[in-house]
């Protein structure tokens, strides 16, 4: 193998730069020639694709976003779509592929190297954490530092008052920035997708809340099936009755995917990436490099987008034990 190249695709997230970074220097490091393609899978079908060099990645280690640009490609869904993509990368001599990004990316991997057998090797970008085969993804811990520093400032504001916050945070199909950031914001209730939302308790709990506590904080992942932040306020607003009661909802929204990533995130981003370059050098492919039990792993695309990484349950029980 001679020739790498290397993208970004789907929601960016912290980290993603740290994660281009190792890839560049890696594959430098090894002897290899590294392309950079802009704007993920459709930068691919465009040939939007630049040689690399180990000055291209300097001072970006702690830059959130992503130098690379990142795009949900639609035209990489199609058959055609992808027949110009492998045009592109045979124009280049490209004979592996490093591609950082979440489920939607890995899924795009998976088909492009069953169709054309590029090697291929995914890095886990996501601020969700919803990757099958990695303890954490590149950009969760940045996501939830930010959600918590956020709902530290709201705890302030909502205790002068005595008032009932519903906080939005990030995680369309996933709970896992909800429930990190509630246990460390000491939330009283959190409510998340993959578990059912009993909204009887929470009324029956903020009906009360006067005699216990004079403020409360309560989280809501975005894909909960009860609604986003407002709607469940409302519908538990209408339900508790109370007109001394004060209902404020705060959407956190896309300052979760930006700003400085953690040094948990640029450390796992550098490994990832450079494990990235050294499976691809070994042979591996149509696998993502991941981190399990502070190893690195390469798990098939397959069971990264087939398995579902399942929530501690320990974590649920902690909102709901420590939150009395
Ligand atoms: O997948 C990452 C994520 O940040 C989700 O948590 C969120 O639902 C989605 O991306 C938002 O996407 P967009 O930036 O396209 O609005």
């Amino acid at each position: 193998m001679k020739k790498i190249a290397v993208f970004t695709s789907g929601g960016d997230a912290p980290g993603m730069n740290a994660c281009i970074r190792a890839v560049v220097r890696t594959a430098i490091f090894k002897g290899l020639e590294v392309y950079g393609i802009s704007y993920g899978y459709d930068g691919m079908i465009q040939g939007n694709i630049k040689k690399m060099q180990s000055h291209s990645v300097s001072n970006i280690i702690q830059r959130g976003g992503t130098i690379l640009k990142s795009a949900r490609s639609e035209d990489f869904m199609t058959k055609e779509g992808r027949k110009k993509a492998y045009e592109q990368l045979i124009q280049y001599g490209i004979e592996g592929i490093v591609a950082i990004g979440g489920d939607g990316t890995f899924r795009g991997a998976k088909v492009f190297f069953e169709e054309y057998g590029i090697p291929t090797i995914g890095c886990p970008g996501t601020i969700d954490n919803d990757i099958y085969g990695t303890d954490y993804t590149i950009g969760f811990d940045t996501a939830v530092n930010t959600a918590l520093e956020a709902i530290d400032k709201i705890r302030d504001t909502a205790a002068a008052h005595d008032r009932i916050f519903f906080i939005e945070v990030m995680g369309r199909d996933s709970g896992y920035i909800a429930l990190e950031c509630g246990i460390g914001g000491g939330a009283e209730f959190v409510m998340i997708p993959e578990t059912e939302t009993d909204l009887k308790r929470i009324v029956k709990s903020l009906k009360n809340l006067r005699k216990t506590k004079s403020s409360s904080i309560i989280v809501v992942a975005e894909g909960d099936e009860e609604g986003t932040a407002d709607i469940i306020m409302n519908k538990v607003k209408e339900k508790v009755n109370d007109p001394d009661k004060e209902f404020k909802v705060t959407t956190l929204g896309h300052i979760q995917r930006g700003g400085n990533p953690t040094a948990r995130d640029r450390v796992l981003a550098s490994r990832c990436g450079m494990s990235a370059v050294e499976g691809l050098i070994n042979g591996e492919s149509n696998c993502m490099a991941g981190v399990v039990n502070g190893d690195v792993v390469y798990t098939p695309f397959e069971d990264c987008i087939g398995k579902t990484k399942a929530l501690k349950a320990d974590h649920l029980k902690l909102i709901e034990i420590l939150s009395i």
